[in-house]
């Protein structure tokens, strides 16, 4: 049975991380397929939008697979996470937006794939947390870099430090999650909003989201410059000329 399924329609493609029995942990094969899956769908022609999901009603990902990490020696672990690491940068760098869509839980390396999405969708029975502290390890998928970043300080150092896990209601006031859909519906909702992002200028899109994860990544100075060097460039298109043109003719 292979652990990621994908299928595209319409331009958007869905990753369903695929270990229901095991609540989608991530093992070394499932990451790599997932690695996989994110590559080739960020590639592949005509994909507008990624959207990262789970199997079954129960999990996004319950975090990477305790049982084959724990028998890993140093250069194991650390190629582990370099995986994790790569399948998190491969997410947050394609060209077309990711929505991480969660259904369950998102715990460790699970909740870690979702701050790497630029979108995230969750269903009213989902929940995040980073327990790995509890593991005697800490975050390894780039949650400690990227959870301050989306929740701020204080969340952050809660989250990390305790390991609790934070229910939907409270992901959605923390940022944790952009919105909150009944479990039913979920895939559903995913969908219209991965077609509402897939009906827009692909270039806009990809140029945005350059700039945005340059907040994060550039002194503000450098952050802005790539701003504006960004905007002119989109400026010069016909496509651009295009939606103007179709904006004021609607005012003619
Ligand atoms: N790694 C490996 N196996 C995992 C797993 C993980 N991260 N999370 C769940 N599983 C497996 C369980 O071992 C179990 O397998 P089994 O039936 O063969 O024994 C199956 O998934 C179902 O999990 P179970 O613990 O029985 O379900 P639950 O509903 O009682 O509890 C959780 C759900 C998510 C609270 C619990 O599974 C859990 O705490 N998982 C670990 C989360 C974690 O620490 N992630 C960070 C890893 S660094």
């Amino acid at each position: 049975m292979e652990p990621v399924h994908t299928w595209t329609e319409d331009g958007l493609c869905w990753i369903e991380i695929h270990r229901p029995e095991k609540l989608n942990a991530l093992d070394r094969a499932t990451l790599a397929a997932l690695a996989r899956a994110v590559r080739e769908g960020s590639a592949r022609e005509g994909v507008r939008v990624l959207l990262l999901t789970g199997a079954g009603e129960q999990a996004f990902a319950a975090g990477a697979d305790i049982a084959e990490m724990a028998v890993q020696d140093a250069a194991g672990i650390r190629a582990l996470m370099d995986l994790g690491k790569e399948t998190t940068r491969l997410l947050e760098s394609a060209p077309q937006p990711a929505i991480a869509v969660v259904n369950g839980y998102a715990l460790g390396g699970g909740c870690e794939l979702a701050l790497a999405c630029d979108l995230v969708l969750a269903s009213d029975r989902a929940q995040f947390g980073l327990p790995e502290v509890d593991l005697g390890v800490l975050p390894g998928w780039g949650g400690t870099q990227r959870l301050e970043r989306r929740v701020g300080y204080g969340r952050a150092r809660q989250m990390v430090l305790t390991g609790r896990r934070i229910p939907a209601p409270l992901a959605l006031e923390w940022g944790l999650c952009e919105a909150l859909v009944p479990a039913e519906s979920l895939r559903d909702e995913a969908a219209k909003l991965a077609r509402e992002l897939a009906a827009k200028d692909p270039g806009a899109l990809a140029a945005a989201m350059r700039a945005l994860h340059a907040a994060s990544a550039l002194p503000l100075e450098e952050g802005l410059r790539l701003e504006t060097e960004l905007f002119v460039e989109l400026f010069q298109r016909p496509e651009r000329e295009a939606a103007v043109e179709r904006f004021l003719q609607k005012r003619r």
